[in-house]
């Protein structure tokens, strides 16, 4: 088996996708020309022409436009439809999706309307396609405490459909500590923690999504390797990285996939995982993302598999389950 074979035959686990990152210009047409939204744009091709971000903002005001169009349940069912059906395409057999519940609540969508299209689509891929899904749901940023424990109280009737919380937008200016007491009542209230960190913020802001919000896992976390001292914490308490090399390309956290850090992390023994982050707007899924750093980078057989088995281990499944899927890919050529 080559790396491409390899790449499509290992099962895997997608642990940071956005699933309003998901929304290809074709359903976000055909959802916008339905509930006579007007988008600023007349086709497909002028959709992807003003895709040419140069940081993590300049694709944040395009990405929360582009949600816009979204308003009913049939709306979110469709967006995360979508995304399974990639799924089965890479053989991703497990996802854990963000949805960020106050870019909708802001407009006057309901939360349960979110939730439900959201939890339908989890079910029928569940039935339809025999693939997993777990739903976390993320606080923006670069909005207020104020309005993240307001979101949190929304979520409480849901707790049972949603099993974490996460933090992402806009980052530097916006560190974990502003957020540190919402955090501490999600905790409380049962839900896992995730936190986006080191994508372009600083290393400290790393440490605090671990010392103050506890996290279970860090998401990107790429600049934690300026930091020689946080390098071996994250190796010693073998806290989960969830990397997205194309997004990190395409908002210029590296200039080249070859200068990408995620095969030094792996050799240092940092948990590192493979991810897509918002695989519409960042030039590819799952297995995209696979296949360009297993050629910049030459990765050989036995690292992409502990990739695999990485995100299995970073998952919020149950042991059986994570054993099951470890020597799934242990038994590959
Ligand atoms: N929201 C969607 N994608 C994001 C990313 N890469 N970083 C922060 N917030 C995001
Ligand atoms: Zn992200």
């Amino acid at each position: 088996m080559n790396q491409l074979e390899l790449i499509r035959a290992l099962p895997k686990a997608e642990l940071h996708v956005h699933i309003e990152g998901t929304f290809e210009p074709e359903l976000m047409f055909a959802i916008a020309q339905r509930n006579h939204i007007d988008i600023p744009y007349k086709s497909v091709e002028e959709v992807k022409q003003a895709y040419n971000f140069h940081n993590l903002q300049s694709f944040l005001d395009i990405y929360y436009a582009g949600a816009n169009v979204l308003v009913y349940e049939q709306d979110f069912y469709d967006l995360a439809w979508a995304y399974f059906e990639k799924c089965a395409e890479d053989h991703v057999v497990h996802t854990e999706m963000f949805f960020d519940p106050q870019t909708h609540t802001d407009r006057g969508v309901a939360f349960k309307t979110v939730i439900d299209g959201l939890q339908r689509a989890c079910d029928d891929a569940k039935s339809k396609l025999g693939i997993s899904s777990h739903l976390i749901m993320c606080f923006l940023r670069h909005l207020s405490e104020e309005a993240a424990f307001e979101t949190l109280a929304q979520a409480l009737p849901y707790k049972e459909q949603i099993i974490g919380v996460g933090l992402d937008s806009s980052e530097v200016g916006h560190p974990p500590s502003k957020f540190e007491r919402v955090f501490a009542k999600a905790r409380e209230a049962g839900f896992l923690i995730v936190a986006h960190a080191g994508e372009e913020g600083p290393p400290e802001y790393v440490w605090e999504a671990l010392d103050l919000l506890k996290v279970n896992r860090i998401d990107h976390g790429v600049r934690s390797e300026e930091d020689e001292a946080l390098m071996q914490r994250l190796i010693a308490e073998k806290m989960p990285l969830t990397v997205c090399p194309l997004s990190n390309l395409k908002l210029c956290v590296v200039e080249d996939m070859a200068d990408h850090n995620i095969r030094r992390l792996l050799q240092q023994g940092v948990h590192v995982t493979v991810n897509s982050d918002d695989p519409s707007y960042f030039g590819g899924y799952m297995n995209d993302n696979f296949i360009a750093i297993s050629e910049a980078l030459d990765l050989t057989a036995d690292e992409l598999k502990q990739l695999a088995i990485n995100s299995f281990e970073a998952s919020f499944i149950d042991d059986t389950q994570k054993n099951h899927w470890k020597n799934q890919i242990l038994a590959l050529a």
